[in-house]
């Protein structure tokens, strides 16, 4: 099929909620994607910061393979000894106690505020609410959307979940006034990525995790977007010196099968018992044994290459910055970068498009850069060269 045919049958047979591109991906190479019609793209969205390890990276092909002809489901009546490792893993890496495995990063963050209730009705007199940030996102499910304090997204799907309070990100004064009875826990992104690509100022995050122990409510910490190495330390958290009490993962975790983890802290992990959460195929025999081989993949230097590369790539956006004075910020950690424009970010990122390139957004004005953490300086100067390029164009 061609590109459009498929953008033809999309439209025919599929509910629209995506403003999809006409572009009918058919193969992956490392940080390179191709469609339909064989052309060949500098991929700098990653699957939306997922494929970090490179499209179809070897081992991870290798190992779903290999499981694929041995087992791929059996739900979790069973013991599944890839599910067990990852959790070790995950743990060791983390300083975590425990996992939890599900599809995606909503479910994830559904676990968390579930998981964070019980522990409210078990250790603060039912206390259940949940301190959330402004342009926050956490996810499309009913919790999670609930807990995401963004108009755009929750406005045509009320009444929601009732419990969550918002309050501005990284204002520690408007988080203490915002503790009450009945908070129970507070639920960070450490660095908001759908917002607009916002790190937590230095000293929040550290602050949160005194005040949450000192009002002993639960820090959950959302890493689906941060984790798994994307901003230069294995988890976001790291940078900070911080340890959550629960702290979520998707994306980059299974480097495109869909898995998601909540990992818990000692403090709450014997909180779900039998029967309190489950998931038919959360952590299967398929997605742990390729979340297994994803994991050594970044454990294998790539966090390091993200900082040193994700560096370079921050110091060139500051010198584009220079050249055009249309970049008004150029913030994020790691390989999670986003550029600030004067101007909408959409037909600069159609422009690059045009011209090989694939980039995010993070809102209107805000270009978003989640490339695989394989790349190398070279990439990242191809990848400036047609983002200049696709200025020029829409000057
Ligand atoms: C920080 C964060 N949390 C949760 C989610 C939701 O993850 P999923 O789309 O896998 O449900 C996302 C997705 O972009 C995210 O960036």
């Amino acid at each position: 099929m061609t590109n459009e045919q498929v953008v033809a049958l999309s439209e025919e047979y599929l509910l629209p909620t995506y403003g999809r591109l006409p572009i009918a991906a058919v193969r992956g190479e490392g940080p390179y994607l191709y469609d339909a019609d064989g052309n060949r793209y500098l991929d700098f969205i990653g699957g939306i910061a997922v494929t970090s390890q490179g499209h179809c990276h070897p081992k991870v092909v290798a190992a779903i393979k290999k499981q694929a002809e041995e087992l791929i489901h059996c739900s979790n009546l069973f013991q599944i000894p890839g599910q067990a490792l990852l959790a070790q893993k995950l743990c060791l890496a983390s300083s975590m106690e425990k996992a939890f495995f599900c599809n995606s990063g909503a479910e994830a963050n559904e676990a968390a505020i579930k998981l964070a209730r019980k522990w409210g009705k078990q250790n603060k007199n039912g206390s259940y609410e949940i301190i959330v940030a402004e342009d926050s996102f956490h996810g499309r499910t009913m919790g999670a959307l609930s807990a995401t304090a963004q108009s755009k997204y929750q406005k045509d799907f009320q009444p929601l979940v009732p419990g969550f309070k918002a309050v501005p990100y990284g204002d520690l004064e408007a988080l203490k006034e915002a503790i009450s009875p009945e908070t129970v826990a507070v639920m960070l992104e450490p660095l908001q990525g759908e917002g607009g690509v916002h790190p937590a100022p230095w000293g929040y995050l550290e602050a949160v995790e005194r005040l949450a122990l000192e009002e002993n409510i639960l820090l959950i910490l959302d890493e689906v977007q941060t984790g798994i190495g994307r901003t230069g330390k294995m988890f976001a958290c790291q940078h900070y010196g911080i340890r959550p009490d629960l702290l979520t993962l998707a994306k980059a975790l299974g480097s495109g099968v869909p898995i998601g983890a909540m990992l818990a802290s000692k403090k709450v992990a014997a909180t779900f018992q039998p029967g309190d959460h489950a998931s038919t195929y959360g952590g299967n025999p398929l997605v742990t044994a390729a979340a297994l081989a994803a994991f050594e993949v970044i454990e294998d230097g790539l966090v390091e290459r993200c900082a040193r590369v994700g560096a370079y790539f921050k110091k060139q956006l500051h010198a584009l910055q220079k050249r055009w004075s249309i970049i008004e910020d150029v913030r994020g950690l790691g390989l999670l970068l986003g550029v600030e424009l004067s101007v909408p970010a959409a037909p600069i990122v159609a422009a690059a498009r045009e011209r090989g390139l694939l980039i995010l957004t993070a809102g209107e004005r805000v270009l978003r850069f989640v490339p695989p953490l394989i790349i190398e300086e070279r990439e990242v100067d191809t990848a400036l060269e047609i983002l200049e390029e696709a200025f020029e164009a829409c000057k």
